[in-house]
């Protein structure tokens, strides 16, 4: 197995892509830590995966602190956690931009300033791709993803020989639109099925995969990624 031996801490390994990832390091014979915000979510899903569960807070440096001490040195780290919000750009209060970038840019960020990563293991940063195919109401995730991409490359000449790269996602279904109406969530993903060359949009073992690929290929480090069904070519 191609993880064994191995400690992956997936912080965001409650939902989505990060409980992909952890269900893919695990079966690769991954010893799995999950971190995510304290709930029921987090306990279910680490009961679910049969794996460790540390509480987490991405937007508290206190929170990252605590959780990459309790973790120790690992030798893989992806960090899925993000609580996005956005909208029309004159609409979107100043505070819910800041939110956006807190969560998903400044979360990443804290990760990877205190996480104690073996010579030759990874960070996996996710962003996604907005920052390259923008959309109306999305400008501030477009922005937070923008500036994961150069952290990502930044960081893999800074924190070598630990390898830094980046993800970008298409259209996933996970449960990250659960605020929208079912009706609603189930037309936009079925329109954007159709309109991409693969015709369906992605899951999150399809992300995990590629991050699964990042941790286990020792020669990358600085790439950024898109794996989003050719949704940049169409
Ligand atoms: N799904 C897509 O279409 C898509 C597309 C492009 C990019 N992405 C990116 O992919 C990443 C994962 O998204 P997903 O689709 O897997 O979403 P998801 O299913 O909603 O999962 C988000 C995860 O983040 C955790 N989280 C949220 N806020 C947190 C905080 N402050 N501290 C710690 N953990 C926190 C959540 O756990 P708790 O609630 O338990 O805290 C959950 O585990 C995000 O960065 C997202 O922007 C997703």
């Amino acid at each position: 197995m191609l993880l064994n031996n191995r400690t992956v801490v997936v912080v965001g390994g409650s939902s989505g892509i990060g409980y992909a990832t952890a269900e893919l390091a695990k079966a690769e014979g991954a010893t799995v830590i999950v971190a995510s915000r304290p709930g029921e979510r987090l306990r279910s899903a680490a009961e679910r995966l049969g794996v460790r569960a540390i509480e987490a807070d991405v937007t508290s440096d206190a929170s990252v602190e605590n959780l990459c001490r309790e973790c120790g040195t690992v030798d893989h780290v992806a960090v899925t956690a993000a609580q996005l919000r956005s909208g029309p750009f004159k609409q979107l209060s100043i505070e819910d931009a800041k939110a956006t970038m807190e969560s998903k840019f400044w979360g990443a960020w804290r990760v990877a300033k205190h996480a104690s990563i073996a010579p030759g293991g990874s960070l996996t940063i996710v962003s996604g791709f907005v920052s390259v195919r923008p959309r109306p109401g999305a400008a501030i995730v477009g922005a937070a993803n923008g500036a994961l991409e150069p952290l990502a490359r930044g960081l893999a000449l800074e924190l070598a020989p630990v390898r830094v790269n980046a993800v970008s996602p298409g259209i996933i279904d996970t449960p990250i639109r659960a605020a929208m109406p079912e009706d609603a969530r189930k037309a936009m993903l079925a329109q954007t099925a159709a309109g991409l060359p693969v015709k369906r949009v992605g899951l999150g073992e399809d992300i995990a995969r590629q991050i699964l690929a990042f941790m286990t290929i020792g020669f990358m480090t600085g790439s950024v990624v898109y794996v989003d069904g050719g949704g940049l070519i169409v």
